[in-house]
């Protein structure tokens, strides 16, 4: 009977956390763009983002002249050249980006920015 019970109980805790990532995931969705503020968390609003649309491209002697693929990296290129990083995601300058791909929306460039100037942290 013991047993049973923390079996349910483990099974309850891996459901709850299930149901309660996902709900993170979709944050977006679930409040709308009145949560896109100047708030940023590393790992969800830059780290996927890049891992989706940039990293893939941007790898160590990819050849694009352009090599950021995880945070220390990103953060020296962001450093050097600010005004052009934030300009190929919204198409202000240089290059559009992601390559071929669908502009970022204003809320995921604005988290950019914000992350920039609050100091590139990593969390
Ligand atoms: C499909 C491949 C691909 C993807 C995806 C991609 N890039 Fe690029 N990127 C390139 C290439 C190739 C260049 C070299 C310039 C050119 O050919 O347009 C480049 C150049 C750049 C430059 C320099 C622009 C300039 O005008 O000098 C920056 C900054 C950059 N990319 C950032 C990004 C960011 C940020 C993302 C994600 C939002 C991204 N890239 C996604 C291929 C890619």
């Amino acid at each position: 009977m013991r047993f049973i019970s923390s079996y349910l109980c483990f099974f309850l805790v891996l459901v709850l956390g299930f149901f309660g990532s996902c709900k993170y995931d979709k944050r977006d969705e679930i409040y709308g763009s009145n949560q896109c503020d100047t708030t940023v968390i590393y790992y969800e609003d830059i780290r996927l983002q890049f891992e989706q649309d940039c990293f893939g491209c941007h790898l160590a002697g990819n050849g694009t002249g352009v090599e950021f693929y995880d945070h220390t990296s990103l953060k020296n290129y962001a450093e050097q050249r600010k005004s052009l990083l934030i300009g190929v995601t919204n198409h202000t300058l240089g290059s559009p980006m992601p390559k071929g791909g669908e502009k970022w929306s204003e809320c995921r460039v604005n988290k950019l920015k914000a992350w920039i100037n609050q100091g590139m942290k990593r969390r």
